[in-house]
Parts: structure tokens; sequence; C-alpha cells
């Protein structure tokens, strides 16, 4: 099925990273005009803007744990119908081995950027999509959310609760035509993880291997298609069988 998304412009979150930058490359291809966010990987975002097909693509930078670049940001945008909550910070701890200052600063500064971040962000698009005639948003979130996070509690609670925020906005913006999609992948092949994916997590699923960038990318692009309004609210699993909910 081809897709294309021709008079549509999507903000892309954390374009830099690995899914990431099979998103910008999906929904480029698919005619779409990028946005593509980078936080502190500028020259990344430079190289992957000038590898995208067609023209119209920009480039914005902001931290999303911080509320005043993510409203500079989406002031600076002039187009938006679709946007693609990707970024996330994921960072190890053990809470065996942690400071109780440790511990605070460690979910504080997770849940600015993974949750709080999402949340700011959806406010002011919406308010832009609602006087626009309506738009998309698709978060992307982690199986962590159901399967639990033990060396990376934060983010696995960021996940569980970008979850329900997507649930509850989808049911708060439906009138407003503004729909809420989120895809829920087990591990990806990305430069982040390549190095902890080994055998026995490749086994996790059937297929045996993780995701590839490309199949979340594709499931995106088919979520920001036409005719998926009914869906929203749901959250689609993309981990090849390795866990059912
Ligand atoms: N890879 C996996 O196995 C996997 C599995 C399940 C779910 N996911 C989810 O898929 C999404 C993408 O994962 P990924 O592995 O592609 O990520 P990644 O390679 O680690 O990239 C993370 C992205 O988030 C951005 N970012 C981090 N902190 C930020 C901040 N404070 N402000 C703004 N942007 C910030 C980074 O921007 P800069 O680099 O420019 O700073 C980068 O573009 C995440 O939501 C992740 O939770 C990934």
């Amino acid at each position: 099925m081809k897709i294309d998304l021709s008079n549509n412009s999507v903000l892309i979150t954390g374009s830099t990273g690995g899914i990431g930058k099979a998103l910008c490359h999906s929904f480029a291809k698919a005619n779409a005009k990028v946005t593509l966010h980078f936080n502190k990987q500028k020259d990344t975002a430079k190289n992957l803007i000038n590898s995208l097909p067609g023209d119209g693509h920009s480039l914005i930078q902001a931290d999303l744990s911080n509320s005043n670049e993510i409203k500079d940001m989406v002031g600076s945008i002039s187009d938006l119908n679709i946007v693609i909550n990707n970024a996330a910070l994921v960072e190890q701890i053990d809470i065996n081995k942690m400071s109780y200052n440790d511990w605070m600063h460690y979910w504080r500064k997770t849940l600015d950027v993974n949750l709080l971040g999402p949340a700011n962000l959806t406010f002011l698009c919406a308010n832009r999509m609602k006087v626009n005639g309506g738009g998309k948003f698709i978060n992307i979130s982690s199986r962590g959310a159901f399967r639990g996070e033990p060396k990376a509690p934060a983010y696995g609670s960021s996940k569980s609760a970008l979850n329900s925020f997507g649930q509850s906005m989808a049911l708060a913006l439906a009138r407003d035509n503004i729909f809420f999609y989120t895809i829920a992948p087990g591990f990806v092949e990305t430069d982040r993880v390549k190095n902890i994916i080994n055998d026995e997590i490749r086994a996790q699923s059937p297929l045996n291997r993780v995701a590839k960038p490309e199949e979340v990318a594709q499931t995106a692009l088919w979520l920001a298609s036409s005719g998926n309004d009914f869906l929203t609210g749901s959250i689609i699993d993309v981990n090849g069988a390795s866990y059912f909910r």
C-alpha cells in the first residue's frame, strides 16, 4: 500500500535518534513536509535533513525538558498537522546503589523529558490544530511500560504515563478532530541499544530478532494515513510477539 501524505506537515521529535531517523525518511518518502527536531546533535540533524527526499523540510532545536524552549519551537513552526512524540531519555540506574538525592534527580530528569515534554508540546500543538481543522499525535511508548523496567524505573513509568496520556487526550480532543495513537515497541535495533541486544533478547520473539527502526516508522506512517480516526486511543504493540498484555 503506497501512502501519500502530500499536504501534511509532521513534527518529529528526537529525529537524531535511531527510530527518529527512520521516521523522518518514511514520512519524507511519503511526501510529507518534515520538521526535524533535535536537542544536542546538530550535525546529525543537518546530515539527516540533507539526505531526505522532497523539499520544504526544516530543522528545529529544543530541550524538551524546558517548557519555554518548547513554546518557542512551536511558535516558529508554520504548518503542523501531525506530531510524533518520539524523543526520550533512558538512563540505567540501580536502586540499591544510589543516594536519595541522585534518585530524586534521576526521576525528575526523566519525567521532564519523557512525560512533561510531550504533554507540553501536545497542549501547544493541539491548540494550533483546533483552529486548523484537526490533526494527529503519535506517541512512541515502549513494551517496558507493561513489562517493567527494573534498571530504568523512571523510563518505564514515563512510558506507562504516556500511554495513559494518549488515551486521555483521545477522549478530550476527538471532538476537535484530533486523534491520538501510541506505539509500544519492544527492543529496536538502534545505535543506543545495539550493544545490549544479545541472543537471549532476540529469542524473546519467535522471529528470533528485534525490531528494525523502519518497522516502527512504517507503523507510524500507516497510523498517520487517512481512515484511522476510529483507532484513536489505541496502543499498538510492535514487539514481534515477545510480550502479550
Ligand atoms: N531503541 C529501542 O530499543 C526502543 C524500544 C522501545 C521504545 N523506544 C522508544 O523509541 C523512541 C526513540 O528511541 P531511540 O532508541 O531511537 O532513541 P535514541 O536513539 O536514544 O534518541 C533519543 C532522541 O531523543 C532526543 N532527546 C533526548 N533528550 C532530549 C531532551 N532533553 N530534549 C529534546 N530531545 C531529547 C535526542 O536528541 P539529541 O540526540 O539531538 O540530543 C535523540 O534524538 C523513544 O521514545 C524510546 O523510548 C525505543
